[in-house]
C-alpha cells in the first residue's frame, strides 16, 4: 500500500480546510499546562492545527483562545494587557473577552459601536487533569472522553511535556502501531538484564506475533510473547498512545511540529494534598543538540526509549514521503491505521461523529486497559519521564 502523493496529503495536513486537519478538530486537544498562565505571565504562544493563537487568562480568571494577530492590524496578541473583562492588545487597545468579542476600541470617538463590528476568532477551553485543552471543530462541543488514565480515583497523576517532534503527527502514531520495533529500536532498554542475541534481532524473537483489533475508540494492538505472556498498547484515536501507565497525546501544531503531553497515572492509596486539577508537572529536557535543528544537521541522544523514538520519527523527514517506502508484513497495523483514518475522515465530510468523539457528558468511564498495565508493571512508580516503557525487574501490582 504504497501511497500516492495526494493521500499522503490526505493524511498528513493539519491547517485550516484539510481533510486530516478537518478530523482533528472534532477533539479536544490539550495545548499547555495549567500552571504556565500565571498572574505574571498571563498568556502563552499557542500553534495548534497550523493555527497562530494565544492563551490567556484574565484578571476575572476566565481563560481563553483567540487568534494570535490583533483584528485591528495585526500586532501579536501575545503581548497583550490582560484585565477583568480580558485582553487589551499592547498596540492600541482593542480589548477583546474570551469569546472573541470586541468589547473596546479606544482611540474611536466617544459613543462609537464601531467596535460591536469587530469579532476575532476564538476557542472554547476547558482545564482538566491539570491541562488547558482546546477544542477548533464546529460547535456543539463534545466532551473530554473519560479515560481510565485520566479520572480513576484510586491514583494521582502526573503530567509530562515533552520537547517540540520537529515532524508531522502521524509519524508518532504509525510508531503506535508498529508493535516490531519495540525489541529492536530499544533493545537497550527492555531486556531486564538479559542480552540480545544479536543488535540486529535485538529481542525480536522473544516474541510469538501480535495482532489488532478495533475498540470503540480506537485500535488495540495485542502483542504475544514466547513465554506466553501478553501486552496491550491500545491507540486511542486519532492521535493518543495508551501505554504503561500514561497517555501521550501528540498534538500537531502544524505540518512539520507536534507537541506532546503525557498524562501518567500511578496508584497511590493514600491521596491526601492532591489537587487533581493542578498535578504535578515536568518539563522534558531536549533529546538533541542544537535543540531546534533537523537531522542531519542536529544530534540526537539515545539514552532513554523516547529520545530513540524521537530519533526514529524525527529522521523520516519534516513529512515521511510514503510514495517510496517498502510496507512489509509487519506493517499491517500502519495500513490498518490508514484505513481508519481515511474511513474517519469520509464520515466527517458526511456530517457525522468520528471515532472516538463523546457527547454524553455522564458517560461511563472508557476502560483502556490501565488495570492490566499496572499489573504488568511497564511502568516506572516514580512517573519519570522516558521511563514509562521500561519494564520493571519485579512487576508493580496496582
Ligand atoms: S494592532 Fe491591535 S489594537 Fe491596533
Ligand atoms: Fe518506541
Amino acid at each position: 500500500m504504497v501511497l500516492t502523493r495526494e493521500e499522503n496529503d490526505l493524511l498528513t495536513r493539519v491547517g485550516p480546510g484539510t481533510l486530516a486537519g478537518g478530523l482533528l478538530r472534532r477533539y479536544w486537544h490539550p495545548v499547555a499546562a495549567a500552571e504556565e498562565l500565571t498572574d505574571d505571565r498571563p498568556t502563552k504562544f499557542v500553534r495548534i492545527l497550523g493555527e497562530d493563537l494565544v492563551l490567556f487568562k484574565d484578571r476575572s480568571g476566565r481563560v481563553g483562545l483567540i487568534a494570535d494577530h490583533c483584528a485591528h492590524r495585526g500586532a501579536s496578541l501575545l503581548y497583550g494587557r490582560v484585565e477583568e473583562r480580558g485582553i487589551a492588545c499592547a498596540y492600541h487597545g482593542w480589548l477583546y473577552d474570551t469569546e472573541g468579542s470586541c468589547l473596546e476600541c479606544p482611540a474611536e470617538p466617544a459613543g462609537s459601536m464601531f467596535h460591536l463590528t469587530v469579532k476575532h476568532r476564538a476557542y472554547p477551553v476547558r482545564q482538566f487533569v491539570g491541562l488547558y485543552w482546546a477544542y477548533l471543530g464546529p460547535l456543539p462541543v463534545p466532551e473530554i472522553p473519560r479515560y481510565d488514565v485520566w479520572v480513576r480515583e484510586d491514583g494521582i497523576r502526573k503530567v509530562a511535556l515533552y520537547p517540540r517532534l520537529d515532524c508531522n503527527w502521524l509519524q508518532a502514531m504509525e510508531n503506535s502501531v508498529d508493535p516490531a520495533h519495540l525489541q529492536v529500536l530499544h533493545q537497550e532498554f527492555i531486556g531486564r538484564g538479559q542480552k540480545p542475541v544479536n543488535t540486529t534481532r535485538g529481542y525480536t524473537d522473544l516474541v510469538r506475533g501480535f495482532e489488532f483489533s478495533e475498540a470503540p475508540y480506537g485500535i488495540v494492538k495485542k502483542r504475544t510473547y514466547a513465554d506466553g505472556h501478553m501486552d496491550q498498547h491500545p491507540v486511542i484515536f486519532p492521535n493518543i498512545l495508551r501505554q504503561a501507565n500514561a497517555t501521550q497525546i501528540r498534538v500537531p501544531m502544524d505540518d512539520t511540529h507536534t507537541n506532546i503531553f503525557f498524562v501518567h497515572f500511578l496508584p497511590v492509596r493514600d491521596r491526601d494534598g492532591y489537587d487533581d486539577e493542578n498535578p504535578e508537572v515536568i518539563y522534558v529536557q531536549p533529546f538533541k543538540e542544537p535543540v531546534a535543528a533537523l537531522h542531519p544537521f542536529t544530534m540526537f541522544n539515545l539514552n532513554s526509549v523516547l529520545p530513540q523514538d524521537h530519533m526514529a520519527w524525527e529522521t523520516q523527514g519534516p513529512i515521511a514521503d510514503r510514495t517510496v517506502e517498502r510496507l512489509a508484513t509487519s506493517d499491517r497495523g500502519i495500513v490498518l491505521f490508514r484505513n481508519v483514518l481515511k474511513r474517519e475522515i469520509v464520515k466527517v465530510q458526511q456530517g457525522l461523529d468520528p471515532l472516538a468523539v463523546v457527547r454524553d457528558p455522564d458517560h461511563a468511564m472508557i476502560d483502556t486497559f490501565l488495570t492490566e498495565s499496572l499489573q504488568e508493571g511497564w511502568y516506572d512508580p516514580s512517573g519519570r519521564p522516558g521511563g514509562s516503557t521500561q519494564r520493571q525487574e519485579e512487576p508493580i501490582r496496582a
